[in-house]
């Protein structure tokens, strides 16, 4: 047996305002709703960005605590161009209430910030290294690719682990058969 990951559902409170996040700051598409028993609430929302994932995220909207969220740390997604983890780092400056803070790990520069319930989210860029983990400095996002990785390479390679990301994934898949 082999375990991909596919999603993640989410109780939450305000059903309107996490929608708005998901969907307008962070770019997810609705690709279904509908209500979790026979046609009463609590309604279902499904999102993705993965054409071939129907939904990478859901929301049930039942939550009525006010506690933080307090069992997962925080959900990831990966994006493919370094420009775009700059870019959502601009725009969640201008969201109410969210915090935003740069951490690399070596394999990845990242952003780490919460959505309006508290959530903890991670977006990332694969850097092309690996570099055994746990790891984790700040990082200046406004270097440019370029300098960036120079950044990643400078403040990692003295790791004995760090390494083209392609050998590390190599072995893995070796071992895997
Ligand atoms: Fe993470």
């Amino acid at each position: 047996m082999k375990l991909t990951w596919s999603h993640a559902v989410l109780y939450v409170r305000d059903l309107d305002k996490m929608l708005d996040f998901y969907t307008n700051v962070l770019g997810f598409e609705i690709t279904d709703r509908g209500p979790l028993g026979d046609s009463t609430p609590p309604e279902i929302i499904f999102l993705s960005q993965n054409p071939d994932e129907h939904h990478q995220l859901a929301m049930i909207d039942t939550r009525k605590d006010e506690d933080a969220p307090n069992s997962v740390n925080h959900v990831a997604f990966r994006t493919p161009a370094f420009a775009d983890v700059k870019s959502l780092f601009e725009k969640l400056q201008t969201v109410d209430g969210v915090n935003v803070g740069p951490l690399s790990h070596g394999n990845t520069l990242s952003i780490y910030f919460n959505d309006p319930e508290g959530n903890g989210i991670e977006v990332f860029w694969d850097t092309p290294w690996h570099v055994a983990q746990p790891q984790g400095k700040p990082w200046d996002v406004s270097m440019e690719e370029e300098q960036a990785l120079a950044w990643v390479k400078e403040n990692f390679d003295h790791e004995e682990t760090f390494e083209p990301r392609e050998d590390y994934y190599g072995r893995r898949n070796d071992a895997a058969g």
